[in-house]
């Protein structure tokens, strides 16, 4: 069992990796939880049919009452009416405040079981069982939760932070190959900002055949350097912004696809490397670097560039969360492993932006 522990003030939790982990659920959050009675296991329709049983049957044997809420798979499902249903049924299952949510799926899953429990009766004891590589990398530590808007994406939400993390890593093995290389896009983002040897340990497995049989290892460098990450700035106005790495770009580019063209992977993917490009222009990042970031990320299958206009670019970039005024700040790369955040005027960025990414 590979452990780690996010120590923020009056609200520590770990993170437990381990192969068949999902079997032991009941046990583990008895351990953090010895008075809870009932849990509120939110889904969605891919994740449920695969996982629930094994998880119910084990709160079961640990003395927890479950409830089943199940969402439909998708983006679309991050919203208010779906949250509005997940508290009235909370309600009707008699959820206390000494009671439980689990959230067992994807992002998706995660971030609206999250703001449910976050919001539900002021804040109930929450859960993160991450089922997806991105999930398990990203969203399910540090405590993000939210729903999307018409205005945005996680418009509405707060940080609330998990009692608990439960990472299987055989639940990527039904993973189909682009939600894994989805999850790959942020796990050589966390090489890109943090860890240079990370970086180079990626790129020497270039495909998931290789990947596998270092899961563990991946999931908890990862999750590592974002707990170190969120311990020194959990509310997201300093170091953090570095996980934003290829993600004011991405932004721009899932825009341009109407969100459903790329995925959100593939959007970082070729958002990481037109900030390296950008990082050159802007005499803040090696030449040499973004072909180097550009073969590690197609040997994975991911894409390194995206067609994307200049009123695209200003529309993602102006409505971008990092923003203030007239600038906005994007992360680069002063060398592979280290991230600087860059403040700079949100016109010259779509200006440069515009002049280099040019896709064949
Ligand atoms: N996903 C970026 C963050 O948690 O800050």
């Amino acid at each position: 069992m590979k452990t780690l522990t996010v120590a923020l003030p009056g609200r520590e939790y770990d993170i437990l990796i381990e192969r068949g982990l999902l079997a032991q659920t009941g046990e583990r959050i008895r351990a953090v939880l010895p008075r809870a009675s009932k849990i509120a296991v939110v889904t969605d329709t891919n994740v449920g049919p695969l996982y629930y049983n094994r998880v119910k049957a084990s709160l079961e044997s640990a003395g927890f009452e479950t409830a089943l809420f199940t969402i439909p798979a998708g983006e679309k499902s991050k919203n208010a009416v779906q949250l509005a249903q997940l508290w009235e049924g909370f309600m009707e299952f008699g959820l206390t405040r000494t009671d439980a949510v689990i959230a067992l799926g994807g992002g998706v899953v995660g971030d609206l079981a999250g703001f449910a429990a976050a919001t539900i009766l002021r804040g109930v004891a929450f859960v993160q069982i991450p089922t997806t590589l991105l999930a398990q990398v990203d969203s399910s530590v540090g405590g993000k939760v939210a729903i999307d808007l018409m205005a945005g994406k996680n418009l509405a939400g707060s940080f609330y932070q998990p009692r608990l993390v439960l990472m299987d890593p055989d639940v990527l093995n039904t993973l189909d190959l682009p939600q894994f290389m989805d999850g790959m896009a942020e796990v050589v983002k966390y090489g890109c900002i943090w860890d240079r040897e990370f970086f180079a340990f990626l790129a020497a497995r270039p495909d998931r055949e290789k990947l596998m049989p270092e899961i563990e290892h991946i999931l908890y460098t990862c999750c590592d350097i974002k707990r170190q990450v969120v311990m020194d700035d959990e509310l997201d106005t300093g170091l953090r912004m570095i996980l934003n790495f290829g993600h004011t770009l991405g932004h721009a580019y899932e825009l341009a696809g109407h969100y459903v063209e790329w995925t959100h992977g593939e959007a970082v993917a070729a958002g990481m490397c037109a900030a390296a490009k950008l990082g050159v222009a802007l005499g803040i990042t090696p030449a040499e670097l973004p072909d180097r970031l550009e073969e590690t990320l197609a040997s994975l299958g991911l894409p390194v560039a995206i067609p994307c206009d200049a009123a695209t670019y200003a529309a993602a970039v102006g409505r971008d969360k990092k923003g203030t005024g007239a600038d906005v700040t994007v992360i680069l790369l002063d060398k592979i492993g280290h991230a600087v955040p860059h403040k700079m005027p949100k016109a010259q960025l779509v200006r440069l932006l515009n002049s280099f990414n040019k896709v064949p």
